[in-house]
């Protein structure tokens, strides 16, 4: 009976074993990550059919579809400023694209079937040709039947060096991911299920780090690392505990930020998003320091564990500088700007945060009006929360059958253009609202963003970043210089919710 999830737990103890929908989630074990570097600038990325090695027994292979066979796809590394030329061959019989996340490409490269180029048929091949401008911790994915395709596998990291690199021992890349596998280790086949489509994405019942179900790192006394997180996931937002190790965040999606110390006591790291930081290994005391995953409420779960072993470094923890030269990304100017309020709505329960935001009066009839939302229901100035109102409204929201709403439509679906129309050059600032009762790590093609302020609060650091997690009623400001010209999707890294509508197209033109 008890050997049903045996293979996945290789016999460890069952720590943590918890109910996801019936589907049990499997405590990390067991890895150290290291990817090889491929080194050139001429790769070549053959989306195919593969068998991975996910969970601990060797008896359960997966069958996956990978870039050049394996999960993650092979690493790309590169120096800032340097010309990535990278063939795309498609021996999937579907179509596919490589959309290069967090890359300030040119339009025409960004990978969006229908928006940016005409998706890539099986047995074709396309080049992809670009300039790296910035340094920092990326990653490549389809973007087309993307639930399926990034789901299956279909990803891997692009890391671009800064010119005068980090001083550190060792550096790490950990692809976060999780899978939705039975008892024979094969992925669930049902993708875009309605039920992961109005919740919280399509949550998996085992994590891997690159690809493998973790084990312990081995570490040295004194070492400093530099660890690359990138989350991979459809839908699982990771809350990462460090207890013990105070590690310092040195970049956010591939940008540098003021080094500092986690400003929340667990390091939020949603679908798409990155984040750099500097571990020093103590040099006595503790040897062993669990990262736990802390963010499904009595779900913890060890991601991996760090073993300190072996002859210390150095008798003492490193104390070279940690600041990275900023990346050259033009500076907004807010009292140009174009502002524009985006709105999030839909999902299961949604109608309760949209309710609260509308009493609160964050969100007002004249803006919904303005979206054209049908607010004939509303009762008098800003009494929108009566439930006649309320129901007109979801009516003229989701009346195509949507699950979710940007501003009141699927503009992905509905076709009517863009949610922003901006001037080359000038600074757009956006105030993203989150009237849902779900998180979502909204993802902008093409820019970085400046993260000004949650909730009317600045944000310290003011980091740049392509992907923000925004909870359930919360607001949030971010700015950036429109300086590249194209359609751009900005859109929920939760796979599933982008399926459901949450997607909307940013022109510059
Ligand atoms: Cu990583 Cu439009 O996505
Ligand atoms: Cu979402």
């Amino acid at each position: 009976l008890s050997s049903r999830r045996g293979f996945l737990l290789g016999g460890a103890a069952a720590v943590g074993i918890v109910a996801t929908r019936g589907w049990p989630l499997v405590p990390a074990r067991a890895y150290a990550g290291e990817i090889p570097a491929s080194g050139s600038s001429d790769v070549v990325l053959r989306a195919g059919a593969a068998r991975a090695n996910l969970v601990s027994n060797p008896a359960y292979p997966t069958d996956v579809w990978a870039y050049n066979g394996t999960v993650p796809g092979s690493e790309i590394r590169m120096r800032q400023g340097q010309r990535l030329r990278a063939r795309l061959v498609n021996n999937l019989s579907q179509e596919t694209t490589i959309h290069w996340h967090g890359i300030r490409v040119p339009n025409a490269m960004d990978g969006v079937p229908g928006l940016t180029q005409t998706a890539v048929k099986p047995g074709d091949s396309f080049d992809y040709v670009f300039d790296l401008p910035d340094a920092g911790t990326y990653w490549y994915h389809p973007h087309a039947n993307t639930t399926e395709q990034l789901g299956r596998g279909l990803y891997g990291p692009l890391i671009v060096e800064e010119a005068e690199p980090l001083r550190v021992d060792r550096e790490l890349v950990w692809m976060l991911d999780d899978w939705r596998l039975d008892e024979t280790a094969a992925i669930d086949n049902g993708f875009n299920a309605m039920h992961d489509v109005g919740h919280a994405g399509r949550i998996g019942n085992v994590v891997t780090i690159n690809g493998k179900v973790p084990d312990d790192v081995t570490v040295r006394p004194g070492e400093r690392i530099r660890l690359r997180l990138l989350n991979a996931a459809n839908g699982r937002i990771f809350a990462l505990d460090f207890a013990g190790l105070a590690p310092t965040v040195i970049a956010l999606d591939g940008h540098p930020v003021t080094p500092h110390a986690l400003d929340t006591p667990m390091l939020l790291l949603g679908p798409g998003m990155r984040c750099d930081l500097v571990i020093d290994v103590p040099v006595s005391g503790k040897t062993s320091f669990p990262v736990m995953d802390r963010f499904y409420d009595g779900m913890e779960n060890t991601l991996a564990t760090l073993v300190v072993a072996g002859a210390a470094v150095r008798d003492r923890v490193a104390d070279w500088d940690m600041a990275l030269k900023p990346n050259p990304l033009p500076e907004p100017d807010l009292d140009q700007a174009i502002r524009q309020n985006l709105i999030y709505s839909g999902g299961m329960m949604g109608d309760m945060i949209l309710q609260q935001m509308i009493k609160s009066r964050h969100i007002t009839p004249e803006m919904l009006g303005h979206m054209g939302v049908d607010v004939s229901g509303a009762t008098g100035s800003g009494d929108m929360a009566g439930m006649g109102g309320m129901a007109n409204m979801m009516r003229s929201m989701f009346g195509a059958g949507n699950v979710w709403a940007v501003n009141g439509r699927d503009p992905d679906r509905d076709g009517d253009g863009p949610l922003v129309t901006v001037d080359r050059g000038q600074t757009c600032h956006l105030t993203l609202m989150n009237a849902t009762a779900w998180l979502h790590p909204i993802h902008l093609h093409g820019h970085a963003f400046r993260l000004l302020a949650r909730n009317d609060v600045a944000v310290p650091y003011q980091p740049w970043i392509d992907t923000v997690l925004i909870a359930p009623g919360e607001r949030v400001e971010i700015a950036f210089v429109a300086d590249n010209p194209g359609d751009w999707l900005i859109h929920c890294h939760i796979l599933e919710h982008k399926v459901g509508g949450m997607s909307g197209v940013i022109r510059v033109l």
